[in-house]
């Protein structure tokens, strides 16, 4: 079995043009595996979440290529036809904000991304009372999202991005604006995720003290991505 999920080679990302021209990714290579769980963490303004968009296929790279899974999804063009499909089937999102949408109910944001793909709503509502059970929300089903904590709802988010079962899930400051606490156990179910649904989760931090939960850190240094593994007795 391929246990490749995302392989970076040769990636480029400028904005701009000629004089004005700012190269963000300068010829990035790396790969990674199915289930690691990745910290991405560089100083603001280093191109984290540039390349995280870029991963997502939400944002078009200059040139180089990138792997998702067996699936060349660009190299020096884009090669996938339907990139919002894509998206909605193998990638998750998560950022520094929940974005919940305020008049609907927990079970009605998880519930939006599975109907866009097409699913039942018998199925739908299954996996979202599954999901938020095995994510100990379960509890949450019809609260409004003004009802629960800045972390409860952040843990929601992670919920919903897991309900179109992606492969990957991309986090940008998933941690910035909750406490330690809450910062750690958001991240510890991000880590049970990587662990139990075999997806890989690249986080972007600035936190130092979440980095010993990764398997793998990544860095942006003189516009490459440096990888350092996490030896296994470091790893919490
Ligand atoms: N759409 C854009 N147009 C021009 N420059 C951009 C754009 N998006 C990002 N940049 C520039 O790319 C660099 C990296 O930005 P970003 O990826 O947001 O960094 P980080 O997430 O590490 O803080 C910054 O210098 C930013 O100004
Ligand atoms: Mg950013």
């Amino acid at each position: 079995m391929d246990k490749n999920a995302i392989k970076v080679e040769n990636l480029v990302k400028s904005f701009g043009e000629a004089d004005s021209e700012v190269v963000v990714i300068d010829g990035a290579n790396f790969s990674l595996s199915k289930g690691e769980f990745v910290a991405l963490i560089a100083p603001s303004g280093s191109g984290k979440t540039t390349l995280l968009m870029m991963l997502g296929c939400a944002l078009e790279p200059t040139s180089g290529k990138i792997v998702i899974g067996d699936r060349i999804v660009y190299d020096n063009k884009w090669k996938i036809k339907d990139d919002r499909a894509l998206r909605r089937k193998k990638i998750g999102f998560i950022f520094q904000s929940h974005y919940l949408i305020p008049f609907l109910n927990i079970e009605e944001n998880i519930s939006l991304l599975p109907y866009q793909n097409g699913e039942k709503p018998k199925v739908v509502k299954q996996r979202v009372k599954e999901i938020l059970d095995y994510l100990d929300m379960g509890d949450k089903l019809y609260n409004m999202p003004s009802e629960l904590s800045g972390g409860q709802n952040q843990r929601i988010a992670i919920a919903r991005a897991l309900a179109n079962k992606p492969d990957i899930i991309l986090a940008d400051e998933p941690t910035a604006a909750l406490d330690q606490k809450r910062a750690v156990s958001v991240v510890k179910m991000l880590k049970k995720i990587t662990r139990e649904q075999d997806v890989t989760i690249i986080m972007v931090t600035h936190d130092e003290r979440l980095l010993p939960y990764c398997d793998k850190v990544l860095t942006i240094k003189d516009k490459k991505i440096l990888v350092e593994e996490n030896s296994d007795e470091h790893i919490i």
